[in-house]
């Protein structure tokens, strides 16, 4: 199976939310990391068929999506980013009904609810009301949802947003099992997210599509360009005038600091592994970029 992005593009009164972005996956775990802002729900709206492109086509196996729409949609699951549910329905019911709207034959759904509660650990909720779910709940019932029909190709908006740390995990493990016979698109801006289970990485800036490649060839282009120096506050500030950090740890009056050059910005500079941290940082350095990581 094969999902093509043709030139697509996307103004929102003056503004380019997506320019002229080209690319196709086949299956797998595609990461569409990128800052706030930089076009990831605006795309993947055109890649789901909901939002028109004002240019560009996104084709399955060569044929135009909204050609054979109805058939799309069969093989289609969409985790919409803070999506609105029926918050009076219980979380079975609420399956249920999706089920119905996606015409899944009972028993199957049936049991399809069953494994996807299990899986992502609801079985005890199942008959909560959406209305008193906690946040992390909600989004992994919006999960859920998504993989109702065992979907051809699945698309997630920011799906690890509202999740702790232990269901990030757990989340990461089910799209890995998911992602060997799906094609799965997952935007996020959180590096950790992605780093371990993805095959390839798309990074988007201002609408644009700067590279799409797997992970250790990304970090390959890093290498050589990240340092890690020590030093009291005044040397150190210094370097933080000149230089990106990454990262800074203060142990008593010694303050160590990662940071991206190119190159060695002082001989006493430890020459560090690059991550895709470091990555991220020197795409969106200048937009106020922090990194969130993981916590485990
Ligand atoms: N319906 C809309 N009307 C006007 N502008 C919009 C609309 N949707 C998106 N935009 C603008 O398009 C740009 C891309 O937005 P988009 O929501 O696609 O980014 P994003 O990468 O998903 O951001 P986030 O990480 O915050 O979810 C932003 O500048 C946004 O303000
Ligand atoms: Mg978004």
């Amino acid at each position: 199976m094969k999902l093509t992005i043709e030139h697509l593009q996307k103004s929102f009164k003056d503004k380019i939310a997506v320019n002229d972005v080209s690319f196709t996956l086949e299956e797998g775990i595609h990461a569409l990391l990128g800052a706030n802002g930089s076009g990831k729900t605006t795309l993947m709206r055109m890649i789901c068929g909901i939002m028109k492109a004002d240019q560009g086509i996104v084709k399955m196996d060569d044929i135009a999506i909204l050609q054979n729409y109805k058939e799309y949609t069969k093989s289609l699951g969409y985790l919409p980013q803070n999506a609105g549910f029926y918050m009076d329905f219980n979380i079975e019911s609420f399956l249920r009904y999706i089920g119905v709207l996606k015409c899944l034959k009972k028993d199957y759904c049936e049991q399809k609810i069953d494994e996807l509660l299990t899986r992502l650990n609801l079985q005890d909720v199942r008959k909560k009301k959406l209305k008193h779910l906690s946040g992390g709940m909600m989004q992994r019932v919006g999960i859920a949802q998504a993989l109702l029909n065992h979907p051809k190709i699945l698309i997630l908006d920011e799906p690890s947003a509202g999740l702790d740390p232990k269901e990030r995990i757990a989340l990461r493990q089910l799209l890995s099992h998911v992602g060997k016979d799906t094609i799965v698109i997952l935007s996020t801006h959180i590096v950790s997210d992605v780093e371990s289970i993805a095959d390839d990485i798309m990074l988007m800036k201002q609408g644009q599509i700067l590279f799409k490649k797997p992970l250790p060839d990304i970090l390959q282009g890093m290498s050589e360009k990240v340092y890690e120096i020590n030093g009291n506050e005044q040397a150190i500030r210094a370097f933080e005038q000149d230089y990106t950090i990454v990262n800074r740890k203060t142990d008593g009056n010694i303050i160590t600091i990662r940071l991206l050059s190119d190159h060695k910005p002082c001989a006493q500079a430890i020459e560090k592994e690059p991550n895709l941290d470091d990555v991220y940082l020197s795409y969106f350095r200048e937009e106020n970029a922090y990194v969130e990581t993981d916590l485990l």
